[in-house]
């Protein structure tokens, strides 16, 4: 039996570390085990332009230690009026990794999001022009459409259509959450990639509804069927180069995941690494844990893997319950905090 594992340090290809104390109080537990990660740029304002993003990574940076090695990846949130010449300037600059698209709306801080996916073309059109990557939220949030096929829907709606006039545009959907999404990556790669949560690899509706409602189970897309499930388990767990990690940690406050209209999202980084080992390893996967975490995504992106690595140990221990948050937010809870877990990062 494999006990102890080193890989290439991983990256999180999909990262929310918000703003001010919350980004003090969180991104710390990403930079301690990942080499890179993609900040979401879904603040309240959101980070529009390449100056916002050039801003948003000096916070980020001055709260982590001087020596840190770490390094955040900024994305530029697309709104209908996005400036392709700002977003190409960006990308020449080394500010910009990518554009994310956020159907307005469809999640936390989204409301300035895409609206007429007309108006969008010339960035995308740029985008594919200069190698850059699109990042995507894959929801349709037309109101008549299932919460749960949400993702069903925005592939064939608006992903097959994109990918078929824009065929050099890489892209990613993020957050893959279907069945159906594991079929049409498998079909569209390597066009398009997919990164896969922790929570959707570990849960399925009747976790989150079946016993009581669990708010710390909701997060968008929300968490489906145990068929759905399955399907990721395989996509993750095969090495596949076209499915690659992405945490989707999305730290709330307490009282904004309480709300009488609750917030999405869940607090992973504390046990992202460690939970997605324990996936792998109960499928009898370990091996293709590093192509998962460390190289698919690297390669999807056009970058080079760390070269770094990380070791973690089978060793139980037991994840913190919450942060601690200065200010008006006061704490967040961890994902999984207070179970006990089975592997263990002894060296990052
Ligand atoms: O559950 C989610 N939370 N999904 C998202 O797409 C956004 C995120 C957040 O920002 O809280
Ligand atoms: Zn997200």
């Amino acid at each position: 039996m494999t006990t102890r594992i080193t890989i290439r340090k991983p990256d999180d290809w999909h990262l929310h570390v918000r703003d001010n104390e919350m980004l003090k109080a969180s991104l710390p537990f990403t930079a301690q085990k990942f080499g890179r990660a993609i900040l979401m740029p879904n603040l309240v304002p959101p980070v529009r332009t390449a100056a916002d993003a050039d801003a948003y990574r000096k916070r980020a940076m001055a709260v982590l230690p001087k020596d840190t090695t770490f390094k955040p990846l900024m994305t530029c949130y697309l709104t209908d009026d996005t400036d392709p010449d700002d977003v190409e300037r960006g990308f020449k600059e080394g500010i910009f990794t990518g554009v994310k698209l956020y159907p307005a709306n469809a999640t936390t801080n989204s409301a300035a999001g895409v609206t007429d996916y007309r108006k969008i073309e010339p960035v995308l059109a740029r985008m594919e022009k200069i190698g850059m990557r699109f990042l995507i939220h894959g929801e349709e949030v037309d109101p008549a459409v299932d919460v749960f096929d949400r993702e069903a829907v925005f592939i064939e709606r608006r992903l097959i259509p994109m990918t078929k006039k824009f065929p050099g545009l890489k892209i990613i959907l993020e957050h893959l959450s279907s069945k159906i999404g594991v079929e049409y990556i498998r079909s569209s790669a390597p066009q398009v990639g997919a990164s896969i949560t922790p929570y959707h690899l570990r849960h399925n509706r009747t976790d989150w509804l079946g016993w009581g409602n669990r708010p710390y189970f909701y997060c968008m897309p929300v968490i489906k069927t145990e068929h759905d499930r399955l399907a990721l388990i395989d996509a993750a767990t095969s090495g596949d180069a076209c499915f690659f990690l992405g945490t989707d940690s999305a730290p709330h406050a307490v009282a904004k995941k309480l709300g009488v209209v609750g917030a999405a999202g869940l607090f992973n980084a504390p046990v992202a690494i460690e939970t997605y080992a324990q996936v792998f390893e109960e499928q009898g996967k370990l091996q293709n844990l590093e192509a998962f975490a460390s190289l698919n995504g690297p390669r999807h992106y056009g970058m080079e893997p760390n070269s770094e690595t990380i070791t973690l140990e089978k060793r139980d221990w037991v994840a913190p319950d919450e942060i601690k948050v200065a200010g008006p937010e006061e704490r967040a809870l961890i994902y999984r905090g207070g179970e006990v877990i089975p592997w263990k990062v002894i060296q990052s």
